[in-house]
């Protein structure tokens, strides 16, 4: 069989998320007594194994500080951290392994354009738009910018069913926004926005894009210059990485203009007493030693993604999705937040008559893992007209019968507590 045959068999084959599973060991733990369900993938996934080996690999056979030595270990650990930037470039498709910066997180990368592109170039008055659905890091890294610099932050809101309609983004957009900072993906709710339409639309008032691609790189395919967005950003632990490791992806002469972030080693090109000049990209923006072994396991993690293949990773939680919010629909009480027609396989709910936090420490002792709470995102939760929500969100190794057991537990709950 020639390699295209061998590709074409691999995609054709049915999705065998029992095979995935057993790449996962503590999917075979016990909670409780009972088999782990993990339905919080939102919140973190779980690790296969090869990203665990990978990361134990790297400290027994290939650890040493990167960029810094000449010995054999650290052009190893250089290489393989390099390596890992590759792997992400490809993975958003962007043009250059410069535009990909490693930080510790989503959020980390929101604050560091706030406190780089946004303090050097926004201007009193100006104003950054973004929508009500936000998580905090996609909320508040603005609002502290806001309060320094004498910006205006406006807030796009959100349908009942949590949609982001494009005609309401729109007619937010003035000739004063000069960013749009927007998540691709709700956290709580899994609505997935029109990010093309949110991209041309700001691109044609001037303004410049970021998206929070938390939630969006983990359940689908993302490329960044197909999308055109100025910055993207997502994080290692949700995409099956170590925690620990984020992505900023900026476009090349963005990044290039901005300041840098943080001050110290390897971001420098000369230092004296009196001054300072900056080392080129990406270098400009990882000051210090960076996460190593965590860069290297979120390459393997997305190896290990791109192995199975994002989209029929996508087919599949759309079927859970599916699956699961036609089986939560037979809760005597329940009701879903977030219907939006375009949705990952995220599902937030609450039963009439008990808390969200009960719902999940009840359905817990039947090792059904869920977050129950505002989802970091509070105001959504205020338009909502709730203070917090249970949720399960599923993931690559997620199934059918997870989405039956947290049926069956609800049950429980409900008996004893409703
Ligand atoms: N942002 C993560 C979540 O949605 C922690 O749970």
């Amino acid at each position: 069989m020639n390699d295209a045959a061998a590709v074409l068999s691999v995609a054709d084959a049915p999705y065998d998320a029992q095979a995935y599973r057993r790449d996962f060991p503590i999917l075979g733990e016990t909670v409780h007594g009972k088999p782990l369900v993990y339905l919080d993938s939102a919140a973190s996934a779980q690790k296969p194994r090869q990203v665990i080996d990978a990361v134990r690999d790297v400290y027994e056979h290939g650890y040493a500080n990167v960029h810094r030595g000449v010995h054999y270990m650290s052009e190893r650990a250089t290489d393989a951290y390099e390596g890992a930037r590759t792997k992400v470039r490809e993975f958003l498709n962007a043009r250059h392994d410069r535009e990909i910066i490693f930080n510790r997180n989503s959020t980390e990368a929101i604050n560091m354009v706030a406190q780089t592109h946004g303090r050097r170039f926004l201007a009193p008055g100006d104003e950054i738009l973004i929508s009500v659905m936000e998580h905090h890091s996609n909320i508040v890294p603005w609002q502290m910018l806001c309060e320094e610099k004498g910006l205006v932050l406006k807030a796009a809101p959100v349908t009942d069913d949590g949609e982001l309609r494009l005609d309401d983004f729109a007619a937010m957009l003035t000739d004063r926004t000069k960013l749009v900072a927007i998540t691709h993906t709700s956290n709580a709710l899994g609505t997935i926005t029109d990010a093309a339409g949110i991209v041309r639309l700001a691109h044609d008032a001037g303004a410049k894009v970021l998206f929070d691609g938390s939630q969006a790189a983990v359940h689908m395919p993302v490329d960044v210059q197909a999308l055109d967005c100025d910055f993207y950003v997502f994080t290692g632990h949700k995409l099956y990485g170590p925690s620990g490791v984020g992505v900023l992806y900026g476009k090349e002469a963005l990044l290039e203009a901005m300041p840098p972030f943080l001050g110290g080693g390897e971001m420098i090109s000369h230092v004296t007493l009196e001054k300072s000049t900056w080392a080129g990209l990406p270098n400009k923006f990882e000051a210090g030693t960076p996460m190593i072994a965590q860069a290297i396991g979120l390459g393997v993690a997305i190896d290990y993604v791109s192995a199975i293949g994002m989209e029929r990773i996508a087919a599949h939680e759309e079927d859970l999705r599916r699956y699961a919010t036609q089986r939560l629909a037979s809760v005597p009480g329940l009701r879903i937040y977030g219907t939006a027609p375009r949705k990952a396989a995220v599902i937030s709910f609450s039963i009439e008559g008990i808390h969200p936090h009960d719902i999940a420490t009840i359905i817990d002792h039947a090792g059904v893992a869920c977050r129950a709470g505002h989802h970091c995102a509070q105001p959504l939760m205020d338009r909502l007209g709730v203070t917090a929500l249970t949720r399960a969100s599923f993931g690559l190794y997620s199934t059918q019968s997870d989405a039956d057991c947290l049926v069956d537990a609800l049950e429980m709950a409900r008996e004893f507590l409703g």
